[in-house]
């Protein structure tokens, strides 16, 4: 049933009108218009009824080829989900990733109209315009890539935008997926009960330079770069003569290190000077364009193996166990490294999940300088064992936290939590909805 947005009531459908846009009704109650769009205004609320069809093109693409379902007649909210043409990360011959038109499927079964977006930066100023009426919500589904007509920064500006001057509630805000998934989030969580203490966060060269000879002094380390994935600039570093170990001052420049990078566990010999030059270039660009280097304790345990845990917002959902293979410390399938999957709840895990979900998580934002956000809708946290606690202590294996990541974390091989998605995503919104009243009710 379409009815008439009470923006339109003093609005009155012509029969000759309504003759000449049957046609675009038909196809536009598919995909979510609810009333007919006096103004030819591309916005959500007309669903896309108002658009052109250049607009369609640049905005939705071929959405009738998708699978998209029907949108509710009467939705209970609007949410768009945002997505980019091209990358790693589609199949061939399909624009959208594969868990995106899912996720927006499970939010039209729960009465809710949800629209996949294409980003790009020709469309940046027609999205602001779509989305900035009548949305409740947008969900990013853009993984970090190289597309074409697509600028990080602006997609960044432009999730900011409708957040901050739209009140739409941002699944995630820009500033959290950056905060979030930055390695130096492991410094800044480090009092956490899973976090490590022994990490540390350096921005410039002067700091990397005087503090990493005395680090790598005491024991091996990992250095991350705060960029590339999958333990591409991770770099296990470990002193090739052994005797020098746990001198706890600063080391000779040409002290012979050990290098193993984590990508594909290959090893490169260095002396101390000649890393510390070479790792310098994880600095470039400055640390308001992300560069970083994260000094962390070696843990050696990472040979038994990484424990990555899926969350929709507070809930665990999934645990995998990622074992390197012999020998090695890549937990990447490429290199090797076999994957378990377990459920949140097994019994193997139930301390660690003990310890984060009940015990730290209530810390994780508000350390990170983010308790103003929802737990960002998917997100992944991966463990690596420390050393066991001596006898005396309890005796017992803890785990610390080696990575968080936030950004467009896939679940093309779990669709069925596409429900649960849908499920937080509505009560984020639902909840943005409620301050959002009550902001202005209090301005009354
Ligand atoms: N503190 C650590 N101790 C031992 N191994 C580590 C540590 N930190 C990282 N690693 C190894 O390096 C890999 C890549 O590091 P990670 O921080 O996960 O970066 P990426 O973003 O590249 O996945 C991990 O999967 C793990 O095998
Ligand atoms: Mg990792």
């Amino acid at each position: 049933m379409l009815s008439v947005p009470s923006n339109c009531a003093s609005w009155t459908c012509s029969a000759v009108m309504a003759l000449n846009i049957t046609a675009t009704l038909i196809s536009d109650s598919l995909f979510g218009s609810f009333g007919l769009n006096p103004n030819g205004n591309c916005q959500a609320i007309y669903g896309v009824a108002g658009c052109t069809a250049d607009e369609r093109d640049l905005l939705f693409g071929n959405l009738t080829a998708y699978g998209l379902m029907m949108q509710p007649a009467e939705p209970k909210g609007r949410i768009i989900v945002f997505g980019a043409r091209g990358g790693d990360d589609k199949s061939p011959g399909f624009d959208h990733r594969k868990d995106t038109i899912p996720i927006c499927n499970s939010l039209i079964e729960l009465g809710w109209w949800a629209m996949p977006v294409f980003y790009s930066d020709s469309a940046y100023d027609l999205i602001v315009k779509y989305a900035s009426q009548g949305v409740d919500g947008y969900i990013s589904r853009v993984n970090p890539d190289v597309y074409d007509d697509f600028t990080i920064s602006k997609y960044e500006k432009l999730l900011g935008t409708l957040a901050d001057s739209y009140g739409l509630a941002a699944m995630a805000h820009p500033q959290l997926i950056s905060k979030f998934g930055a390695k130096d989030a492991l410094a800044k969580i480090a009092p956490l009960r899973t976090g490590l203490p022994d990490t540390f966060a350096y921005y410039d060269r002067e700091t990397w330079r005087a503090k990493f000879p005395t680090t790598i002094s005491q024991g091996p380390r990992v250095i991350k770069q705060n960029r590339g994935s999958q333990g591409e600039g991770i770099w296990i570093v470990k002193l090739k003569d052994p005797s020098l170990w746990r001198k706890n001052h600063s080391l000779d420049l040409g002290t012979e290190l050990e290098l193993t990078e984590a990508v594909d566990n290959h090893v490169e010999y260095m002396q101390l000077g000649e890393f510390l030059t070479f790792a310098e270039r994880y600095l470039e660009g400055g640390v308001e364009n992300g560069a970083q280097l994260i000094d962390q304790a070696f843990m050696p345990r990472i040979s038994e193996g990484e424990v990555r845990v899926l969350f929709i917002g507070a809930k665990p959902v999934e645990i995998l166990h990622k074992k390197p293979k012999e020998g090695g410390v890549s937990a990447t399938l490429k290199s090797g490294a076999t994957y378990t999957r377990y459920e949140p709840d097994d019994p193997t895990f139930a301390r660690l999940m003990h310890s984060f979900v009940n015990r730290d998580l209530k810390n994780l934002l508000p350390l990170l300088g983010m308790h103003n956000h929802p737990l960002p809708l998917l997100w992944t946290a991966d463990f690596i064992l420390g050393g066991p606690r001596p006898p005396w202590v309890d005796g017992k294996d803890y785990y610390f936290i080696g990575e968080l990541n936030c950004a467009c974390v896939g679940i093309t091989t779990q669709l069925h939590l596409t429900s649960l998605v849908a499920v937080e995503a509505i009560r984020i919104s639902e909840e943005n909805r409620r301050m959002k009243h009550a902001c202005n009710a209090s301005k009354i």
